[in-house]
């Protein structure tokens, strides 16, 4: 099977070409952040015009790269939320129209299975496991039971972990995107010299929060000498604090990952798979204190490469690979879904 992937919910332009013998054949990610740059963030509006304008040409090139021509594909698969509506629009428009062109299956992938299946694509992981989700929409702790069979465990009451990175990354003049910045901010920094927070660390559950912590990085930024104008904090205080920052978000994210192991081997008492996915999963400090929490409980932890952490599409091909596989496709009368839980079931936090 050969499924062509499109991943357009936020603001990275993205297609795929991948394989049920799980080779990705082309993945190809066009950056917006130069548009988006200026603004400090994502403007929706720039992200819908600028997908519009890259997507048709990605798709090309990554057929190319691959080999392929859209008569060999099995299947055409598209983010269909959750995300920034604009953007979903236009790759699931892309999207139904191959499909429709070329007599092809369609289907609208949930952007958030796509993270949650690509350790299924990257080690072959089997159900079921234990998933720590983190980007900069999501933040979510899961038990993933199957294709489309999520029990979620915990999530955030506020802020996504990513969008804690963005944030505090933005605070220290660090620029944006603010996760892989903060992360090399960190590398020669003391994490001990200032004290921050360990939000909800210890209590029962496996929920999350985070704007306290922000809010502890901010009064300390703020009692920090700046420079004159254009000139920003010293170095080595952007170095601590940013590495004080990752400390207090690593321990909290392992805090809530302990909690969620035991709610996870309450339903699976064999299970051994600790996954983690997501842009934060990118974090080489986070990945290395939750491999060490697995293996204190026994468990393996995997993380797909960083490159396959952040958005991409061969992550939405695979996951419209396992859904085909199981003979789930979508109407061409699919509606976009800016917003589209995983586990629709449980409550808001
Ligand atoms: O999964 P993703 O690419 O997009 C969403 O679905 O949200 O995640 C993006 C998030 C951003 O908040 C970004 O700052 C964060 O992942 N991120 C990182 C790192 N690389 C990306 N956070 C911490 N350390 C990193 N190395
Ligand atoms: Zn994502």
């Amino acid at each position: 099977m050969i499924v062509l992937g499109i991943e357009t919910s936020c603001d990275e332009t993205a297609a795929a070409v991948v394989t049920d013998a799980r080779a990705i054949r082309a993945s190809l990610v066009a950056s917006q952040l130069e548009a988006h740059r200026p603004y400090g963030g994502v403007v929706p509006e720039i992200a819908a015009r600028a997908h519009l304008d890259l997507l048709d040409g990605l798709v090309c090139r990554a057929l190319d790269a691959a080999g392929v021509g859209l008569r060999d594909l099995d299947g055409i698969a598209a983010t269909g939320g959750p995300g920034l509506i604009g953007g979903v629009i236009v790759g699931v428009t892309m999207g139904k129209a191959l499909a429709l062109a070329h007599d092809r299956p369609f289907v609208a992938v949930n952007h958030l299975e796509g993270h949650a299946l690509t350790c299924r694509l990257t080690d072959d992981v089997a159900f079921p496991y234990l998933l720590l989700l983190v980007s900069g929409g999501h933040c979510q702790l899961l038990a993933v039971e199957g294709v489309g069979r999520y029990a979620r465990l915990g999530t955030t009451i506020d802020d996504a972990a990513g969008e804690a990175f963005d944030k505090v990354a933005k605070m220290l003049g660090l620029g944006f995107p603010g996760g892989p910045a903060l992360e090399a901010a960190a590398a020669d920094g003391d994490a001990a010299r200032f004290e921050l927070p360990r939000p909800l660390r210890g209590r029962p559950g496996a929920d999350f929060s985070f704007s306290g912590l922000k809010t502890a990085v901010r009064v300390v930024a703020e009692g920090l000498p700046h420079g004159p104008e254009g000139r920003g904090f010293a170095p080595r205080d952007v170095a601590d604090l940013a590495a004080g920052f990752q400390a207090a978000v690593s321990d909290v994210l392992v805090d809530r990952t302990r909690n969620a192991i035991a709610m996870f081997r309450a339903r699976h008492a064999d299970a051994t798979a600790l996954v983690v996915a997501g842009g934060v999963a990118a974090n080489r400090t986070l990945r290395a204190r939750l491999a060490d929490l697995a293996a204190v409980h026994g468990m393996t932890m995997t993380a797909p490469p960083p490159a396959l952490c952040t958005d991409n599409a061969a992550m939405i091909a695979w996951a419209g690979i396992e859904r085909l596989r199981l003979g789930l496709t979508d109407g061409l009368d699919f509606a976009p879904r800016p917003r589209w839980p995983l586990d629709p079931r449980a409550e808001a936090a």
